[in-house]
């Protein structure tokens, strides 16, 4: 089945929607939806959009998720020019689909791109992506409670050359997941081990940009964390080993007895999440005071010994808000407040989620409805 829709101006190009012939079984996708996990399970169909040097972006469709048959030489295989975005639709109080912020996943994509060298693609064409892929897989959102559509974005270099330049061919593909809480643990709280030997980024590097390559280099000090029994790893900066940065896949709050918050300052290291600045948003518009300051690992355990820090929280796209209990280290390990979810924690989480879910007004237009 076929469908074109003629829209030829610039920074939009027309999607040629294909159907899957062979979906997954109602029975078989009903089970799944019920029970999703985080990025096992994924949709029938899946974007694509090619580039090439000269061509620009071209042949844009929504097709059957399917293996992608890929030459030995592409170039991402080789040198990594891989960047991806995250972000969710749900489904509404009143049965529409909506998602959170698509602009400013498709303006970090554009940045990712640029510190990548890969081209830009156009703001248009990223949420015209996602908007038509989500319509033709509408029927994919889980039923379990607080469930979604983690969305993912992203694209990587085809040329088929060995040589060390940027490459002239691209794809983008778009495919999605629905999916229900990040952590398996389904705890309360998570636990975070302190690297003290990796570190994820260095000023002049990538650490600002989405691209596959700073997770790959997170994945040893993950499995660190794991080891000692964590489920992060918080990374600290890479000139000092003295500033918390940020976690593999979140950024990191901390919430005073003051009721005051404060998060690591976007210094080019870590990502500028999505959530992170909605929620000091969220938390400025209830009169919390929010500093973007650099917190040092040894004012962290001072800070927690004593009592003036009472709680802390990861967020991002696929962890929404989550509480932080247990922080371990090579020196021992120490806790916030009680060790489980904090006041100010779990009233801001709620806030954003109830935005996010179309049950709070949304004064600052973040929610992307798609009718
Ligand atoms: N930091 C890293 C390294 C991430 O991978 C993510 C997830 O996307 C975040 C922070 C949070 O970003 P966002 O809130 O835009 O999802
Ligand atoms: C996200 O929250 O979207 C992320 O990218 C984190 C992780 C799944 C890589």
């Amino acid at each position: 089945m076929t469908a074109r829709s003629d829209v030829h101006s610039k920074g939009r190009l027309p999607f040629v929607v294909e159907k899957n012939s062979a979906p997954v079984a109602l029975a078989e996708r009903t089970a799944v939806l019920a029970d999703p996990g985080f990025g096992r399970v994924f949709t029938d169909h899946m974007a694509i959009v090619r580039y090439t040097e000269g061509k620009g972006w071209h042949d844009a469709r929504i097709t059957a998720r399917k293996p992608l048959s890929l030459d030995p030489a592409s170039a991402v295989l080789h040198y990594a020019q891989e960047i991806f975005e995250g972000l969710k639709a749900y489904r509404l109080a009143d049965g529409s689909m909506a998602m959170f912020r698509p602009d400013a996943n498709a303006r970090r994509f554009r940045h990712s791109a640029e510190r990548l060298a890969m081209p830009q693609l156009p703001e248009e064409v990223f949420i015209e992506s996602i908007e038509q892929l989500v319509k033709v897989d509408r029927d994919w959102f889980p039923t379990v409670e607080g469930g979604s559509l983690y969305i993912r974005p992203f694209m990587f270099a085809n040329e088929v050359f060995l040589g060390v330049k940027p490459s002239s061919e691209y794809l983008y593909l778009v495919i999605i997941s629905p999916v229900g809480g990040y952590f398996k643990s389904g705890a309360p709280a998570v636990s975070i081990w302190v690297s003290q030997e990796y570190t994820r980024a260095a000023p002049g590097g990538t650490g600002a940009a989405k691209c596959g390559g700073n997770y790959a280099a997170s994945l040893v000090a993950q499995a660190e964390a794991s080891k000692h029994g964590c489920d992060q790893v918080v990374f600290l900066d890479a000139a000092e080993h003295k500033w918390v940065e940020e976690l593999g896949g979140m950024n990191v709050f901390f919430v005073f007895e003051d009721g005051s918050l404060q998060t690591p300052p976007l210094s080019g290291t870590i990502l500028p999440g999505i959530t992170r600045e909605s929620l000091m948003a969220l938390a400025r518009s209830e009169g919390l005071t929010v500093r973007e300051q650099p917190y040092s690992f040894d004012q962290w355990k001072a800070d927690a010994a004593s009592g003036k820090l009472t709680e802390a929280f990861a967020c991002g796209t696929a962890a929404v808000v989550t509480p932080i209990g247990r922080v371990a280290s090579p020196e021992g390990e120490f806790r916030m407040g009680a060790g489980g979810p904090g006041q100010t924690t779990m009233r801001i989480k709620q806030k954003l989620v109830d935005i996010q879910r179309g049950v709070a007004p949304d004064p600052h237009g973040w929610v992307h409805r798609l009718g």
